[in-house]
């Protein structure tokens, strides 16, 4: 049996439900519905408008409704990817179509497992998913945690769907509003230094695919070498960096630039506007404002009354 198999196995063979279909929702639904894969043959998802579920349907090949019911209903896996401050709205419309030991994965940043679990008033199977979009060519990382209804099978089984999208990490749930700012925004980074270094070397006279290519490609190799070799970053760069020469005169630049100054940042503040985003950013004061916290702070009741 192969790697593959194996995921495919512990992530079961049953149907799968995304409900919200847009950038992070449509790149897991590629990735499930890659050509010539019959694992995941019965994958329903949903959008907010009817004009986007037919075009999105012609480009995905996937039956696309705006009806979340539906799409639930019998679903043995359902992923979550609308916005934060849409969730507590779906999950009102789907609580009481979900099965039993249906497996529920929410990927919206900064609503807890604990305001899933509550907004649903049911004992339910959460997962809480934070992927990136990289997961669309298999090529993703995700971070999972269990809520309080999940058990070591259910994160096994959204971990093993997840693998097939990239690599995977089980996570304490703490630990989560800190990998949306590192993991889920960071191709946002890594692209826009990869287009400054394009246009280095197009000032040094290279044609802009090949600058593309050659920027990429070092990335990647960079990226891979870490992973692959597990050394220090500081180790595998002091490779590349001979006394006296070119590569040097560049780290020089980088420091006076302050870059590493600057990407520490970058995380810490996306790591704390990460953590709000369950806010919606008008409508401020509102009953629906800030629900996340006010579900978390709720919790939900074991059957005897006990909040658990
Ligand atoms: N983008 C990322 O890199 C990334 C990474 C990790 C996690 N996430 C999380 O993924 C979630 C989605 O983010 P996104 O960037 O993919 O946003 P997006 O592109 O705006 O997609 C949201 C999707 O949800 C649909 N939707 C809205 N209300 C709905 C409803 N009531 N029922 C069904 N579908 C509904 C929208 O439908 P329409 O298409 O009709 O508008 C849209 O397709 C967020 O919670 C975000 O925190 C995103």
């Amino acid at each position: 049996m192969t790697n593959e198999d194996k995921c495919v196995e512990a992530s079961g063979r049953g149907s799968v439900a995304v409900l919200g279909a847009g950038k992070m929702g449509g790149a897991i639904l590629a990735a499930l519905t890659k050509a010539g894969d019959p694992r995941f043959a019965d994958i329903r998802a949903t959008v907010q408008h009817a004009h986007r579920a037919a075009t999105v349907s012609k480009q995905l090949s996937v039956k696309i409704t705006t009806d979340n019911s539906a799409a639930v209903r019998d679903a043995d896996v359902v992923l979550l990817c609308v916005k934060p401050t849409y969730v507590r709205g779906v999950l009102q419309e789907i609580r009481s179509e979900l099965r039993e030991d249906a497996l529920l994965i929410s990927i919206a940043s900064a609503v807890t497992t604990q305001a899933i679990e509550s907004a649903l008033g049911r004992h339910l199977a959460v997962i809480r998913a934070m992927p990136n979009t990289a997961c669309r060519i298999g090529m993703g990382m995700t971070a999972v945690c269990a809520g309080r209804f999940a058990g070591a099978e259910h994160l096994a089984r959204a971990s093993a769907l997840f693998a097939l999208m990239g690599r995977t990490a089980e996570v304490e749930e703490s630990m989560m509003d800190a990998i949306t700012g590192l993991s889920a925004s960071g191709p946002a980074f890594i692209y826009t230094i990869l287009e400054a270094l394009a246009e280095g070397g197009i000032r040094v006279g290279l044609p802009r695919e090949l600058a593309t290519t050659l920027a990429a490609q070092a990335a990647l190799g960079a990226s891979a070498m870490v992973l692959e070799t597990g050394q220090h970053p500081a180790i595998l760069k002091s490779e590349v960096t001979t006394p006296g020469g070119c590569t040097v005169e560049g780290l020089l630049e980088l420091e006076t630039g302050s870059i590493r100054a600057t990407l520490i940042r970058a995380i810490d503040t996306t790591t704390r506007k990460a953590s709000t985003l369950a806010r919606p950013a008008t409508n401020a004061g509102s009953e629906q404002d800030s629900w996340a916290k006010a579900e978390s702070a709720k919790g939900i009741e074991a059957g005897d009354g006990r909040p658990v």
